[in-house]
């Protein structure tokens, strides 16, 4: 008798665990993927988690103002490699909410004020945070990719992104303000292989004819640290 009860206690015992254990996964598993109607925003802390867990897509905080970026999910201090709305933070006072709105990827606010858009407009698509870093939407019917964050960098070039005409990196206004800063970083168009960095619109240096670019990779090559790197650019107005 003793003995039953003592069974059926433990197959309780043993069940709750394991509901505990599987509630807790259901909680700890963060997604990688927005779909339309259901965005991460500012009040929750939810944030999207590439799948290894290398980057991680959510509000940020940075010197007082209200972003959303994506960063190295580790490392501490955090990396950021991407400002959405650097030009355009979110106020204090209100919730903000990042997903597909209207087909487009969007940072807007519960008054519908938009802080940052892109112009798709596309019937439904989904936006997944690969491991890359990349924030890729695609159309949910053809499965085509219709914009990625690689294609629209902040400052940041990461393995995997592609150097060409159309990619531009711009630098931080300094450390501690994403806002779009004087450096612009780009193919000189008229050399083949050849790179500029502009500095308020005025070409403030060039690269010499190479084969390639080719940075020291995997490191996330910013702006502000890439003098710091094997390709020895003098960047920063600090160090020329
Ligand atoms: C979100 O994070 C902040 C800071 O870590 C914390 O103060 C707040 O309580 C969190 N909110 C929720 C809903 O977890
Ligand atoms: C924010 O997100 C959380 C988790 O997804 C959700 O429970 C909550 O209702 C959302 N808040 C608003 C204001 O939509
Ligand atoms: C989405 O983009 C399309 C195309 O540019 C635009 O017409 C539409 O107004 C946008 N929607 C939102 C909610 O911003």
């Amino acid at each position: 008798m003793i003995c039953k009860s003592h069974a059926i206690y433990c197959l309780h015992l043993l069940c709750s665990l394991l509901l505990l254990l599987c509630s807790c996964l259901h909680y700890c598993a963060a997604r990688d993927t927005i779909t339309a109607g259901n965005p991460i925003n500012s009040t929750s802390n939810e944030t999207l988690i590439s799948d290894g867990k290398r980057f991680e897509l959510r509000f940020l905080i940075i010197s007082g103002h209200r972003y959303v970026g994506i960063q190295y999910y580790t490392w501490r201090p955090p990396e950021i490699v991407l400002v959405f709305n650097r030009d355009n933070p979110l106020p204090d006072s209100t919730t903000g909410f990042f997903g597909i709105l209207n087909g487009n990827l969007t940072l807007w606010d519960k008054s519908g004020i938009s802080y940052f858009s892109t112009s798709l407009g596309s019937s439904r698509s989904t936006a997944k945070l690969l491991d890359s870093g990349n924030l890729v939407v695609r159309d949910d019917q053809s499965g085509k990719s219709l914009w990625e964050s690689f294609n629209n960098p902040t400052d940041t070039f990461l393995p995997g992104m592609n150097m060409n005409a159309n990619l531009k990196l711009t630098s931080w206004t300094e450390r501690g303000d994403p806002t779009s800063g004087d450096y612009i970083f780009q193919q000189n168009g008229d050399v083949r292989n050849g790179y500029i960095v502009c500095k308020s619109h005025k070409v403030y240096w060039k690269s010499k004819e190479t084969d390639s670019f080719n940075p020291p990779l995997p490191v996330p090559l910013n702006l502000f640290n890439y003098f710091l790197l094997s390709i020895r650019l003098c960047l920063c107005h600090l160090i020329c």
